[in-house]
């Protein structure tokens, strides 16, 4: 089945590279992933959103996950992206996921950490790893929608603390990245960035790269950035290619048929994100 993400983080951190976490939907999103992954030998992170699971099933995802981990030899994590409930957080813990993220980040932040705690001390418990968010990301991903006014970036200052009080195992930061694709090239703090890796010890996590150019990712990774999360960027070829396929051929109705192309369409990206993230070629 699935494994946490310490080891296949840590590896990342000591070399240098980054582990990608790609969203996945489905079946067919999960599939292309995990086969392109497997391919290139990159460790690789499923990542699901309390919307995904409410759409396909906390335990159809877990079996799609636990399928492939035991289908390929590379690390596999299922990962629950961006949670904030205590509540869905263990239903997937009971079945076996073992890598979290609790996003209490719209929280004040001793609220923030009260709450992280909790999760830590639930989900280690269960061998799974937790991330939490110091700082907020602005943009939309699911329901979750946070304008540019209420995100902030995270405290260089704070972020010792926040980790060593929470006890999390990696730290998602907020240094100028939103969900989403960007109405202009992204301006990111790389200074708060290495200053934040300077005071804080465990993996660090990029959020909202879809639309960050690739150079960019490479210097975030460089800074010290060993998870890079990747949602946007893979919807878009797949909704594109698969919009262009049913247009084109109106009387189409076999699933195998129109989907096969928007999977093709996805792989791509997902091959190039992995290169970016330099994970291939690792195990
Ligand atoms: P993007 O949609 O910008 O790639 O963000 C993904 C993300 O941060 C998932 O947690
Ligand atoms: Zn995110
Ligand atoms: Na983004």
């Amino acid at each position: 089945g699935v494994i946490n993400t310490k080891d296949m983080l840590r590896d990342a951190q000591v070399n240098g590279y980054a582990v990608p976490a790609f969203n996945i939907h489905n079946l067919e999103t999960a599939q292309v992933v995990v086969e392109t992954a497997a391919e290139l030998r990159s460790p690789v992170i499923l990542a699901a959103t309390p919307g995904t699971f409410t759409y396909a099933g906390r335990d159809y995802i877990q079996a799609i996950a636990d399928t492939a981990a035991r289908r390929y030899e590379i690390p596999i994590a299922l990962h629950l992206d961006h949670h904030e409930t205590i509540e869905d957080i263990r239903s997937s813990l009971e079945l076996g996921t073992k890598s979290v993220m609790i996003d209490a980040s719209h929280h004040a932040f001793e609220d923030n950490i009260d709450i992280v705690r909790q999760v830590v001390a639930m989900a280690h418990e269960y061998g799974a790893t937790v991330e939490a968010e110091l700082g907020r990301l602005g943009g939309q991903e699911d329901d979750l929608v946070v304008d540019e006014a209420d995100s902030f970036y995270t405290d260089p200052k704070a972020a010792a603390g926040f980790v060593e009080k929470t006890g999390i195992d990696s730290l998602a930061v907020a240094i100028g990245t939103a969900h989403g694709m960007y109405k202009a090239e992204p301006k990111l703090d790389l200074e708060r960035l290495s200053e934040i890796r300077e005071v804080v010890d465990i993996p660090l996590v990029l959020h909202g790269a879809s639309g960050v150019p690739f150079d960019t990712v490479r210097e975030c990774i460089r800074r010290g950035c060993c998870k890079v999360n990747i949602a946007t960027e893979l919807k878009m070829p797949f909704a594109a290619t698969l919009r262009s396929v049913l247009t084109e051929n109106q009387e189409e109705s076999d699933p195998r048929k129109y989907f096969g192309p928007a999977k093709a369409a996805m792989k791509t990206v997902v091959e190039e994100k992995i290169r970016m993230c330099m994970s291939d070629g690792r195990y």
